[in-house]
């Protein structure tokens, strides 16, 4: 049986994602562990990377969209260095987080989902982290801050860089 061969180049992250589809294209069942490992290196899933990952798996580019898509672990824009993730559970939301996010959004004009255009922060409000009894929370990659005022939210934000 006849191998798909990968194009070659120089750049270090297509032989980076060489290396990853190697490793699973043969394997039945291994699209999303794939899609996983090309995330964890470029921390989304870049159009040429899918596009790449389609053609060694076989697929149409629109079933490999359709799994990057379903997911919500897969990101398919770059986030930034520091993903916050705001509560907005019941629990934060009658302890005020709301205005946290309104701080939030006027301080460093991000939206829901968005990114600033440093790559500093991408703005993520989420349903309950399961730290309630800290109330209002918010997490800073894997650090957790709760009992929060819209103004300490912000001061804890200046501390990433
Ligand atoms: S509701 Fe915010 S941590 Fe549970």
């Amino acid at each position: 049986m006849e191998q798909t061969k990968l194009a070659v180049s120089e750049a270090p992250e297509k032989i980076e994602i060489e290396k990853i589809l190697e490793k699973y294209k043969l394997k039945k069942g291994a699209l999303i562990p794939a899609l996983q490992e090309i995330q964890s290196y470029y921390g989304y899933l870049p159009e040429k990377a899918m596009e790449d990952v389609a053609r060694i798996f076989n697929l149409p580019l629109t079933q490999v969209y359709g799994v990057a898509t379903f997911y919500a672990q897969f990101h398919l824009k770059p986030r930034g260095r520091n993903i916050v993730r705001l509560c907005m559970g019941t629990a934060c939301h009658v302890r005020g987080s709301a205005l946290i996010m309104e701080k939030i959004e006027k301080e460093l004009g991000l939206r829901p989902g968005q990114t600033t255009s440093d790559m500093r922060f991408t703005f993520e409000p989420v349903a309950c982290l399961g730290a309630c009894g800290q109330a209002p929370v918010m997490m800073v990659n894997d650090d957790t801050h709760g009992r929060l005022t819209p103004v300490e939210a912000l001061s804890v934000l200046e501390t990433y860089k």
